[in-house]
């Protein structure tokens, strides 16, 4: 019992009760458990929206299941999930409410945050997006030469760009193909430089996305991509206003920068950046895909919203993928989670998924500020999935780490793929089946025999099984599906950090390297003499500035 009288997880009965049916189940095998049970493979299924998620390969019984959600009750994850939806302050340490479901709410639903309904605010932005995304798409924005615009260049880090990049690559197939998209990020000036090198200023618009305006790297980047437009269009101030436009929660700083507040998409201190990519951060999408298609996307995100607020524990399905996570990190020790998309379009969903997941649940102390004494958020780690076969999938089959892993499908292609390329799908497809059926069932000695293998090898070819994964398919990938998909996810991660009782809406933990960034930049660059570098840093900076030419 902790001194505020709240029991700490592992010190909890249901706690308790998971860590004997663990030492129960010993080594349980998945065979068995099909074996003992032919009907596994579709009573171990949630269908929901379009999601048809397979969790039967997993080291779990029904006991296990049972367990977990007796753990999620003790933790009072319903209990939070609610106060979320009902715009309470869940993120103790910023004081924030967590409301990105706000921002796919129907028009004419309700949302309170500090006794003001939050929903017309969001859809007067949705709708000042999708007029700018109109004129843009029609060529009725034109640049300050008169020139329609061609090419859109997002600005930002983080959530202000992995969503929005994410999402432009899932949904290419929906996006208009006359407009160049490109996404800047990092601060070393090579990524401003190959987005920008073959491009015309006088076509081009960018959008600086920065929750904060605060972020150097954005600002940066956004402040050389202003010099390249004026250098590029005969140094005009003028022009900034016809070629910038902002997303952010900072009109100041927006004004400061020298971009005009009317060129301002709006969101919120009560959407956290890694799950903004459906707030004004996803304007470069909305031009990308179009007003329509981007609210079938956020359809597709209520959807989830809604079965995640309603369906019975039984049948939830981010409750279901958080217990499951739980299980492995906490009870087998398993130390990372694989999200295996078989799509080209989804190559970068991991990448987004471990901002999503990484930063929220990176944590080591509970909400009080007290040191847990449990395992929190995994390395969460992929590829699409074939590539991944013929590089780190070995370490997964035979490896002697366990990695439960996600794998993420759909029935058909994109429609233009055209018929020749199309047919290959049913082979990508055909991999993506054999692999989770080989991680969980592998190949034994007996079976490595039979084939005429020398005994010598036996041993090399031989397949423990008993890898974990979920298998989440879809009929295509959809705007609304990727809303569905990602809506699941961050569900999940909510569920998790519930349990562990983590503050899973704030990140303290990436401020420390921004501050000493900027403390250590004037060494680089004037040889100062910083206070407080440490001898190895000293002496790297000191190699850096020799090397530099300094
Ligand atoms: O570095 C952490 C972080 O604050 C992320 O949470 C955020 O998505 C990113 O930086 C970018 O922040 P901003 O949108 O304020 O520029």
């Amino acid at each position: 019992m902790n001194a505020d009288g709240r029991t700490g997880l592992n010190q909890m009965p249901e706690w308790s009760a998971l860590v004997k049916h663990r030492e129960e189940l010993g080594e349980v095998e998945l065979r068995e458990l099909f074996a003992a049970d032919p009907g596994r493979g579709t009573s171990y299924v949630l269908r929901v929206g379009d999601l048809y998620i397979d969790y039967s390969k997993h080291l779990v019984t029904d006991r296990t299941l049972a367990l977990l959600r007796d753990l999620a009750a003790a933790t009072d994850v319903f209990g939070l999930r609610d106060a979320m939806f009902r715009g309470e302050k869940i993120n103790t340490t910023e004081r924030r409410a967590v409301l990105h479901t706000a921002l796919r709410a129907p028009r004419d639903a309700v949302v309170e945050v500090d006794g003001e309904n939050v929903v017309p605010g969001v859809h007067a932005v949705l709708d000042k997006m999708a007029d700018f995304s109109r004129r843009i798409r029609s060529g009725e924005w034109t640049g300050h030469t008169g020139k329609r615009i061609r090419n859109v260049v997002n600005v930002g880090i983080g959530g202000s760009d992995l969503g929005p990049a994410m999402a432009y690559e899932a949904l290419r197939a929906y996006t208009a193909r006359d407009l160049t998209f490109r996404f800047v990020s990092n601060v070393d000036g090579a990524d401003l430089h190959e987005a920008l090198r073959d491009l015309d200023p006088a076509e081009t618009l960018f959008i600086i996305a920065s929750k904060t305006f605060t972020t150097i790297e954005t600002v940066t980047n956004a402040t050389s991509a202003r010099s390249w437009l004026l250098n590029g269009l005969g140094g005009d101030e003028s022009a900034v206003a016809k070629h910038f436009v902002a997303l952010s929660t900072n009109a100041e700083k927006v004004a400061a920068f020298g971009i005009d507040t009317a060129n301002m998409f709006e969101f919120w201190d009560w959407v956290g950046g890694r799950y903004s990519y459906d707030s004004a951060i996803g304007l470069s999408l909305m031009i990308a895909i179009g007003p329509e298609r981007f609210r079938e996307m956020l359809d597709g995100f209520r959807l989830v919203d809604e079965h995640f607020r309603t369906a019975p524990a039984e049948a939830n399905a981010p409750l279901l993928l958080g217990l499951l996570g739980i299980w492995y990190n906490n009870f087998f020790d398993a130390q990372s989670h694989a999200v295996l998309p078989y799509s080209h379009y989804l190559s970068k969903f991991t990448a987004y998924l471990q901002q999503l997941d990484m930063e929220s649940n990176g944590k080591s102390v509970d909400r009080d500020g007290r040191p847990v004494a449990w395992q929190t958020g995994p390395v969460v780690w992929g590829t699409p999935g074939t590539n991944g076969q013929h590089a780190y999938y070995q370490l997964i089959h035979q490896g002697t780490k366990l990695i439960p892993a996600d794998f993420i499908g759909f029935a058909r292609p994109v429609a233009e793929l055209g018929d020749e390329l199309a047919a290959q799908h049913d082979l990508l497809m055909a991999n993506f089946f054999a692999q989770t059926q080989a991680l969980a069932f592998g190949k034994t000695p007996e079976e490595v025999r039979a084939e005429g293998v020398p005994e010598e090898l036996v041993a090399h070819k031989t397949f423990r099984g008993n890898h974990p994964t979920t298998t989440i398919l879809a009929k295509e990938l959809t705007p609304s599906v990727l809303g569905q998909l990602v809506a699941l996810y961050e569900h999940k991660v909510f569920v998790q950090g519930a349990v562990w009782n983590i503050d899973s809406f704030d990140q303290w933990g990436v401020e420390l390297g921004k501050v000493l960034a900027k403390r250590i930049e004037p060494a680089l660059t004037e040889g100062a003499d910083v206070p407080g570098l440490d001898a190895s840093t000293k002496a790297l900076v000191g190699t850096y500035r020799e090397l530099r030419g300094r």
